[in-house]
């Protein structure tokens, strides 16, 4: 589907984002493992958290919804049932990543996942290393792409550094470890998000963080009760982006995760002069359970150039591609670096973004691990972006940039593959229209 984003004079009014995409996967798949039913308040329907609901319930979960609240009777942290025929994962690497952590802790029974063509190039030899080290056996076609088969057995506790900062990674080996036979301890080379340790201690695990470092103790049980997803902040970055990047913007954008580990991308803004105000949650040395929420006040800045530092990567990861085009704008240099995982997203996201940008006149360069890009101010004559078309590549985060794009632009963006946004903001186009009219 091709939709065309003409240039706005100023985005406008008040935005909630759709619910967080993190927090609902984890929500399902932790209800599913829990003993007692969970309540899922505002759980986000989009194709990737569809799958996963459809993912617990072959595994045995009951799920019903009423009222706009879900609820998941889950098997119990052992006693996923196998379904009859492969799970089938979609689009979401998030489930591909953190269901293999539960089920390698079924003993004696095999679990296959598989998903779309994009899925069957993305990397699961990353989640099988530290199973088979728990004491799991997993297949997967040439030992690292899906179709992957899981066989469960009785789990070790081990200790283990992450090779990458890659909070599914992290969060697949918390989550078999809570059926391990200790404590297992997970360090990664910088801070990722942390959802899932939020929601474990939040369902009575116990668990710990120290530094870069978490450990968690083995559990008979979760009990959960209670889920209430904020709206993502990886989806509002596309209006908030807009609203820095059009002059005359003024938007408020309510009730979002303000999380530290999520909110990266705000703070790279920030630096580059954007102005977006809001009560973000601050870095805290210790694990809480509380997933914050605040409102955010967005305005157009003058924007300038910045580097983004290794550590910051995994904070900002799935908004670097908006950081590309905010670089596009701004006076000076933007140069992201330490982001090879940006190559095994959705797409090739260094590839695509590169390639995508360059097409509506961008003068950017692909990195090996990241991109440099040289902006031109909106004041001058050739100034931001000029635009085009750009392909979304089937990757949802590239064609919301493409439509974000087109607004700031001096002559409008045609996204052709716009049907990809579904995957975890499927009114999309309907929101961001409203803020432009
Ligand atoms: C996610 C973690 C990130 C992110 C993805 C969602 C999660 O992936 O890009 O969109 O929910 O844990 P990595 O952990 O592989 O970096």
């Amino acid at each position: 589907m091709d939709v065309r984003f003409e240039p706005s004079s100023g985005l406008h009014g008040e935005l909630r984002a759709p619910a967080d995409k993190s927090i609902s996967h984890r929500a399902a798949l932790l209800g599913a493992m829990a003993s007692e039913p969970t309540r899922i308040e505002n759980y986000l329907h989009a194709a990737d958290t569809d799958s996963t609901l459809a993912a617990v319930q072959a595994l045995g979960a009951l799920v019903d919804e009423r009222g706009g609240v879900i609820t998941v009777r889950g098997t119990g942290l052992r006693e996923a049932r196998v379904p009859a025929r492969p799970i089938d994962v979609g689009n979401a690497g998030t489930l591909l990543r953190l269901l293999p952590g539960w089920l390698a802790a079924q003993e004696g029974r095999s679990f296959t996942l598989d998903g779309d063509e994009s899925i069957r190039r993305r990397p699961v030899d990353r989640v099988a290393e530290p199973l088979r080290f728990m004491g799991a056996a997993i297949d997967a076609r040439e030992g690292r792409f899906a179709p992957m088969t899981i066989h469960g057995a009785r789990l070790r506790s081990i200790a283990y550094e992450l090779p990458v900062a890659s909070a599914q990674i992290k969060s697949c080996v918390l989550l078999a470890a809570l059926a391990a036979d200790g404590a297992t301890t997970v360090g990664e080379p910088a801070r990722s998000r942390d959802h899932t340790e939020r929601m474990l201690l939040s369902a009575g695990v116990n668990i710990h963080r120290n530094g870069k470092h978490v450990t968690v103790v083995n559990a008979d049980e979760l009990v959960l009760d209670r889920v209430v997803v904020p709206s993502d902040p990886s989806s509002a970055a596309f209006a908030i982006a807009a609203g820095v990047l059009v002059p005359g913007s003024r938007l408020l954008v309510r009730d979002v995760g303000a999380n530290w580990t999520r909110t990266g991308f705000i703070r790279i803004v920030q630096r580059m002069r954007g102005i977006v105000l809001g009560d973000l949650e601050d870095e805290s040395g210790e694990l809480i359970a509380e997933e914050p929420i605040c409102d955010l006040d967005v305005a157009h800045g003058a924007l300038e150039g910045t580097f983004v530092e290794p550590d910051e990567v995994p904070l900002a990861i799935d908004e670097l591609p908006l950081l590309a085009l905010l670089g596009c704008f701004a006076e000076g240099e933007t140069v992201v670096r330490g982001a090879r995982e940006l190559r095994v997203k959705e797409s090739d996201r260094i590839a695509t973004v590169v390639e995508g940008l360059r097409g509506l006149g961008a003068d950017i360069d692909a990195l090996e691990d990241g991109f440099a890009v040289t902006g031109t101010p909106r004041g001058a004559r050739s100034g931001g972006l000029r635009g085009g078309t750009i392909d979304a590549a089937g990757d949802h985060r590239l064609a919301m940039m493409g439509a974000v794009a087109g607004l700031a632009s001096r002559e409008g963006v045609t996204v052709r593959g716009m049907e990809a946004a579904a995957v975890s903001y499927p009114d999309f186009v309907r929101d961001i229209k409203a803020l432009a009219a």
